[in-house]
């Protein structure tokens, strides 16, 4: 409830960034609740009336699982759900943003929205009356992070005071992470070639709220593994993007492999979002090796889904 005007504000998840901590780490809470409960989620969890509640998805890009994951999730807790991609709307054909808001806003309870740009997100955001949750943008995917921060304090203990390197590009699912460090408390190294570091505003960000020893950024990836508890890197070429060739001479020198693994701290896990291309980002041996923990954080997703929504629709 906004006290100065009365209103109901929705409760939008677009970014770690814009989260009060506390409520993130609560939600992240709520996650490692949700798996314990499994399929039968407590009422304490679930919304008020989940029962008469529809989740819309919309894609502009291809998922596996963050489609299948909220689909779930929503279904789970006791809800339905609608899935659409974006050309079987009238969105796909030009119809205003703001318009697409407020008339899902009329029969839905809450959106989720894969977007190609970040200001779609935003502009469905600003004229919605529904929570709009972010389910990646090319600028950040902070639904994946929840999950990530999930798997890594299921083997690492509470991720506050750890240290979690990201080798390779500089991307969406790296400017979450930096977000989280900020908002969790924790130590995020970051190397990438210089061509390809994280966005400039989501750098300045995490300095000037993060703590001085937040943030390392770099461009070797041994130095950034050093001694750290886990290792995240992301595919190469992200969705929409076009210059393949370049990135892959770029970011070369940038695949996790064991030799780079063992560097990391003794028992250090591996996580990688998926989807994963062996051979470029992480070698066969590490992905498919006993530090990696790719499918428990996949299958993570939907508890953090789960968490999201209870969040978003109104569970404390
Ligand atoms: N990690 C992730 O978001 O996967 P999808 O693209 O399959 O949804
Ligand atoms: N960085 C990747 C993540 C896919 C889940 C992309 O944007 O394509």
């Amino acid at each position: 409830m906004d006290a100065r005007v009365g209103l109901k504000l929705p409760r939008h998840f677009l970014d770690l960034s814009q989260i009060d901590a506390r409520i993130l780490r609560r939600v992240v809470d709520m996650a490692h609740e949700m798996k314990k409960a499994g399929k039968r989620v407590p009422k304490s969890l679930r919304p008020k009336d989940i029962e008469d509640m529809v989740l819309v998805m919309i894609f502009e890009k291809p998922s596996t699982r963050t489609r299948v994951s909220f689909d779930v999730a929503m279904r789970q807790l006791g809800g339905q759900t609608i899935g659409l991609n974006h050309t079987d709307t009238q969105l796909g054909r030009g119809e205003p943003i703001s318009d697409t808001a407020k008339v899902l806003s009329r029969y839905a309870d809450a959106m989720m929205v894969r977007a190609n740009a970040h200001a779609t997100l935003l502009e469905l955001a600003e004229h919605a009356t529904i929570p709009v949750i972010n389910g990646l943008t090319d600028v950040s995917h902070p639904c994946q992070i929840i999950a990530d921060i999930l798997t890594f304090e299921e083997t690492k203990g509470v991720i506050a005071g750890k240290t979690v390197a990201w080798v390779g590009d500089g991307n969406n699912v790296a400017a979450s992470w930096m977000h989280a460090a900020v908002k969790f408390g924790f130590q995020i190294r970051v190397a990438t070639p210089a061509q390809l570091k994280p966005d400039a505003d989501v750098i300045a960000w995490t300095k000037a709220e993060g703590k001085p020893d937040t943030l390392v950024l770099t461009d070797d990836p041994a130095e950034a593994v050093k001694g750290a508890e886990c290792v995240v890197t992301d595919t190469w070429i992200s969705m929409g993007q076009t210059d393949g060739p370049r990135r892959k001479q770029l970011l070369g020198p940038y695949e996790v492999d064991q030799t780079l693994m063992g560097r990391a701290a003794k028992g250090a896990i591996f996580m990688h979002c998926l989807p994963a291309y062996r051979g470029h980002e992480v070698s066969a041996e590490v992905i498919d090796g006993p530090q990696s923990v790719i499918f428990d954080e996949a299958e993570n997703r939907l508890h953090a889904q789960k968490a999201i929504l209870a969040w978003c629709l109104g569970v404390d």
